[in-house]
């Protein structure tokens, strides 16, 4: 008998009514509406409030010092590597022991998955590729220098490599469907980690040399405007002249990626990234390479070459290891564009970075995860933090804590344009945030009581501010109504045209899983004649203004 389409759902629907089981969770995907964006996770917009795990834990016997820190953190989502030396140690037999163990872990813990896919790049090099591949120069080749000399790279040229990463990616891709389609505890994967090369500017071997003098793609020109007027198409050379090298390679790399994502996506279509090791945020003008970042990579002067390569790759995501407040805008300001959405994939775990959750999660971030999550005997200090205890995740548990009850809200809040975030400039200084009809004024190190000319001879300072840690995510819920989360700042806020204005509730509470407002208390008097101080406790107010 034939049925029509709706027949058919509705004898699905009934069916499963009937036995109980429950439909599949939509798949997770990135959407977009107005340049935002939102990660659908079981079907509504989802905030990973992740952390991620140091490079050697992916193995079943030491997830569970992964899984004690990613509780402690609060985190949602554990980002964690899948490597393809594990899976495929032997060509051709795949093993994903490895990979079950964690997702069933993961469920155990609940926790979200993103995997990281370490196959032919790893910070560049091929570490993680299989004992196979990496010493098989003949059948896998490494990028050339000028002189014809294989470098430690393997080359975005190398067919068989394609091939080969290609068919244990899509192995991967196949049995993370099997095992998590009904469950989708797997939300999304990063291909490859920290692409590019160090120390040369491209491959430069016969086949990579023939490319470089061919025309530069139509899709790249289309997007690609070169940082000085040359020739408006012809070669690499003649359009991008001392840009040229870096931008070849950059296309090379990312086709790769492209081949390989859109191969896994056509088995298991989930959202895929790739990550960055980043050049300098502040350089102006940007200068051609020299030597200064790794090339190729999708740094953000090439993410258009990257959107243009590899339509199958939702994004580019800065990892940030600079503690510097002024790089760090910048780096959030290059990365969340309109065809980009903002995640940072990797963040160094130590004090002075805790400040900039509240930056990259107000300014609507769809991700943000600092790295070295776990509590193996190893400490990436001085990138990151030196304890490999409590006291490391602690700092970032506590913001977690604060944000995790309305992580859904948040995320729904994020995709409407409604949040705001700050984190505390190097400078100390106060910033201001424009709002819909009003305007927030945020200083530090102040005290919780009066204003700083009330009290000129009193010198000392807020304990714990020693450095700069304050930061203040804000969502305007309503015209008048506002939620804040953040710590070691004052917030005041101002009708945005001078209109005197008094706060109507400053309600500290929090949102009970069912997405209702529980108020704790209500803060007036002294708690509220300065500025809302918040102190080293991440606190969640509810806040309405109004004038008079
Ligand atoms: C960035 C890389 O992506 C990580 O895997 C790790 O190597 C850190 N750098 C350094 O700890």
């Amino acid at each position: 008998m034939k049925q029509t389409a709706r027949q058919l759902v509705t004898s699905l629907s009934f069916l499963m009514a009937a036995t109980g089981a429950a439909a599949a969770p939509d798949i997770p995907k990135i959407v977009e509406k107005d340049g935002r964006f939102a990660l659908m996770v079981d079907g509504a917009p989802f905030v990973i409030l992740g952390g991620q795990a140091q490079n050697s834990s992916n193995y079943p016997l030491a997830l569970n010092k992964v899984f004690a820190a990613i509780k402690d953190m609060n985190a949602n989502t554990l980002e964690i590597p899948v490597a393809w030396e594990q899976i495929e140690q032997v060509e051709g037999k795949f093993d994903f022991s490895y990979v079950d163990t964690l997702v069933a872990e993961a469920r155990k813990n609940k926790v979200k998955l993103v995997l990281l896919w370490f196959g032919t790049w790893k910070n560049t090099g091929a570490n993680y590729a299989p004992e196979w591949v990496k010493f098989n120069n003949a059948r896998f080749p490494r990028m050339l220098d000028k002189e014809g000399k294989s470098i430690y790279c393997l080359s975005p040229q190398g067919e068989e490599t394609l091939k080969a990463d290609k068919k244990a990616f899509v192995a991967l891709m196949g049995h993370i469907k099997k095992i998590d389609e009904a469950q989708r505890t797997v939300i999304m994967v990063q291909v490859e980690n920290e692409v590019g090369t160090y120390g040369f500017a491209r491959d430069y071997a016969p086949k990579a040399e023939a490319l470089f003098n061919q025309p530069v793609p139509a899709a790249v020109l289309a997007r690609k405007k070169s940082p000085v007027a040359l020739a408006a198409s012809g070669t690499w050379k003649q359009v991008y002249g001392d840009y040229a090298d870096e931008y070849f390679h950059a296309y090379s790399i990312a086709s790769y990626i492209e081949e390989i994502a859109k191969a896994g996506r056509a088995v298991y279509n989930l959202p895929m990234y790739v990550n960055n090791s980043q050049r300098d945020s502040l350089e102006n003008p940007i200068k051609p390479w020299k030597g200064n970042f790794a090339s190729g990579g999708p740094t953000y002067d090439v993410i258009d070459i990257y959107r243009a390569a590899a339509p199958h790759i939702d994004f580019a995501g800065p990892d940030i290891y600079g503690p510097d407040s002024k790089k760090f805008t910048a780096s959030l300001n290059h990365f969340q564009r309109k065809d980009n959405p903002l995640m940072v994939p990797e963040m160094s775990n130590a004090p002075e970075y805790v400040r900039y959750t509240y930056q990259v999660l107000g300014r609507g971030a769809i991700g943000f995860a600092p790295f070295g999550i776990d509590y193996a005997d190893y400490s990436n200090f001085p990138l990151g933090h030196k304890a490999i205890d409590k006291t490391m995740v602690e700092p970032f548990g506590k913001i977690y804590a604060a944000f995790r009850p309305m992580e859904r809200q948040w995320a729904k809040w994020a995709f409407e344009g409604r949040t705001y975030g700050i984190a505390e400039g190097d400078d100390r200084q106060p910033q201001t945030v424009d709002m819909k009809g009003w305007k927030a004024t945020i200083s530090f190190r102040e005290w919780q009581f009066g204003e700083r000319e009330y009290f000129k001879n009193v010198k000392d300072l807020p304990a714990g501010t020693e450095s700069p840690n304050g930061g203040v995510s804000i969502a305007q819920i309503g015209d008048n109504e506002f939620i804040i989360i953040g710590q070691r700042a004052r917030v005041k806020i101002d009708h945005a045209e001078g209109k005197p204005s008094m706060w109507a509730r400053v309600e500290e509470g929090r949102y009970d899983p069912a997405g209702k407002w529980i108020m704790e208390r209500n803060w007036n008097g002294d708690q509220t004649d300065y500025g809302l101080n918040l102190t080293g406790n991440p606190v969640v107010l509810k806040v309405k203004l109004g004038t008079y």
